[in-house]
């Protein structure tokens, strides 16, 4: 059976993926960078993505908190800032419109951006958690976004704050990631919107999937496990094509 769809042949791929989806008990979608490019946050790898002039590990770590917070606290400004009047795009509703109907499961994201959320899904696992939240790093406790941009210190310990997100060198929310694994090593079917699959641990989900696997991306990727079906392409548009189908 053919497997990757493109171009023109999307009408017809969508139609195979909506199909795989009407007879799936249980669908789990997992999201990357991909998935958000078309609400205008750049991808990290991808052609204009982040990553290109800098590395994430060198800037985006727990290293880099520790030992230049300086330029950690810009990296995460400028970030944070981008976000300010970013919008979900049809693609995010679309997903939200498929969780309403009982369609997919939930969603496991290694976005931080909460479009997800914005556009009205609930059952999503933010895996790398939420640049749009503010913590102290010592004391964890919740802290105002404009704190951490006004650079005050933590009020309960006075160490210094930073944004709930996952920080190169650290690991990932224990909770998050076991409700996320429950549901992608039981789901019939799990959707990968628009990742590199470069980045560990969340790279394993896919060979976890007790199910088919499908991938929605602008590139093709080579990958340790086949995917059952692969349809190349934006994400808004495929979904839009999609929820055709569905
Ligand atoms: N539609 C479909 N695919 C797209 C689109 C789009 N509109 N835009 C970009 N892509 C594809 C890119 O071609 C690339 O294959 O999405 C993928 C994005 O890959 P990355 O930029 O590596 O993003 P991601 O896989 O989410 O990165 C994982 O790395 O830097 C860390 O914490 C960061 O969560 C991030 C993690």
């Amino acid at each position: 059976m053919k497997k990757l769809f493109q171009g023109e042949e999307i009408v017809h791929g969508a139609k195979i993926l909506g199909d795989m989806m009407k007879k799936s008990a249980s669908t789990v979608v997992l999201t990357g960078a991909g998935m958000d490019t078309e609400s205008n946050i750049p991808d990290f790898r991808g052609k204009n993505g982040l990553w290109r002039n800098m590395n994430p590990m060198l800037v985006a770590s727990i290293d880099n908190f520790y030992n230049n917070y300086d330029e950690f606290h810009d990296y995460y400004t400028t970030r944070i800032k981008r976000l300010e009047d970013v919008k979900p795009h049809e693609g995010h509703y679309i997903l939200a419109d498929f969780e309403k109907r009982g369609i997919i499961k939930s969603i496991a994201t290694q976005n931080v951006s909460g479009l997800h959320h914005m556009a009205g899904s609930n059952s999503v696992y933010e895996l790398h958690g939420n640049i749009k939240r503010a913590v102290c790093n010592s004391c964890r406790r919740e802290a105002s976004l404009d704190d951490f941009l006004n650079k005050q210190k933590c009020q309960h310990c006075g160490d210094l704050l930073r944004p709930a997100v996952v920080l190169f060198g650290e690991a990932l929310p224990r909770d998050m990631w076991s409700l996320a694994e429950k549901d992608i090593k039981n789901c019939d079917l799990l959707i990968v919107i628009g990742t590199s699959l470069e980045v560990y641990p969340v790279n394993q989900f896919p060979r976890m999937a007790r199910g088919r696997i499908a991938l929605i991306n602008n590139e093709d990727l080579s990958y340790g496990r086949e995917f059952d079906i692969k349809l190349i392409g934006r994400a808004k548009e495929v979904l839009q094509e999609l929820s055709r189908n569905v």
